[in-house]
């Protein structure tokens, strides 16, 4: 029970790893604010934490917009008189060749991906200033750490999303503030499946990646909640900055 009484809001909720994280995180004690563009996601997500005995709400937010992520931080304050704990997971991929990606592509991929977690922790950070401290965790991705083949706005974003953490980590440590981010590999989620069923050659090397690292299995989108619990709790009290990846080895060589 790590996160009793704690508030805490993750983006992308409705499916995934994000979904596994508001599981954890109840469990853990945590109150969960379950935001995703896709509002009847959020809603099935929060039944399950509930018939699970947790405490949850969900809120339909797409993070592109400064308007929704701006209610949607205001929501989780007025109904729950706090935001302790702010998770930024919502995200998509884009695979393919630089060559053929369009800027409406890349402008899509940057604008979930890294301006999400801009609007996120904006909005956010001011609810924790407000508090008193806080805890944010950013979902980046081996792709930010390593070049992985044909992601190339997905990996740019990422890469972005690990700066701003490191960044945000250093403006705010003495408020009370930690800013970590995790970087997983290759998880077993509907995404991920959809990558890896791709028709073609697309998803080839990707799916070559998956078999020739050291574990030799995708992850659970429990192992990473896991590890976001960790973050979040005291027991990661003296870690910000941090890249935290969960990837079965995948980057240690
Ligand atoms: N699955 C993997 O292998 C993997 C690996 C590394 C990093 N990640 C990261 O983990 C996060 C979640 O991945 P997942 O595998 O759980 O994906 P998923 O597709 O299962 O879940 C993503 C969720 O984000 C929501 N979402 C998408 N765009 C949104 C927006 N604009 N506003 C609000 N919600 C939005 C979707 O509706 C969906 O519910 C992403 O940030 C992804 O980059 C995933």
């Amino acid at each position: 029970m790590r996160l009793q009484d704690k508030v805490c809001l993750i983006t992308g909720a409705g499916s995934g790893i994000g979904k596994a994280m508001a599981l954890r995180f109840a469990r853990e004690g945590a109150t969960v604010v379950i935001a995703d563009q896709d509002g009847q996601a959020a809603e099935a997500v929060c039944a399950l934490v509930k018939q699970n005995g947790g405490r949850a709400q969900p809120i339909e937010a797409d993070v592109t917009v400064a308007l929704e992520v701006q209610a949607m931080v205001r929501a989780t304050v007025d109904t729950f008189g706090s935001l302790d704990v702010l998770v930024n997971q919502a995200g998509i991929i884009q695979v393919g060749d630089i060559i053929d990606l369009d800027e409406q592509e890349w402008d899509r991929v940057v604008a979930v991906n890294l301006k999400g977690v801009y609007l996120a922790c904006k909005y956010g950070l001011r609810a924790m200033l407000a508090q008193g401290g806080g805890v944010i965790i950013n979902t980046a991705s081996i792709s930010g750490l390593v070049g992985i083949p044909k992601q190339p706005a997905y990996c740019a974003s990422k890469g972005g999303v690990i700066a701003l953490t490191r960044a945000l980590a250093v403006d705010y440590a003495d408020r009370n503030i930690r800013v970590n981010c995790i970087a997983p590999g290759p998880i077993d989620t509907p995404w991920t499946e959809n990558v890896l069923r791709a028709p073609g050659d697309p998803a080839s090397e990707y799916r070559w990646i998956v078999m020739t690292q050291p574990l030799k299995r995708l992850g659970t989108p429990d192992e990473v909640a896991a590890a976001a619990a960790y973050l979040a709790s005291d027991d990661a009290a003296y870690i910000t900055g941090a890249v935290l990846t969960i990837d079965g080895g995948m980057t240690a060589r």
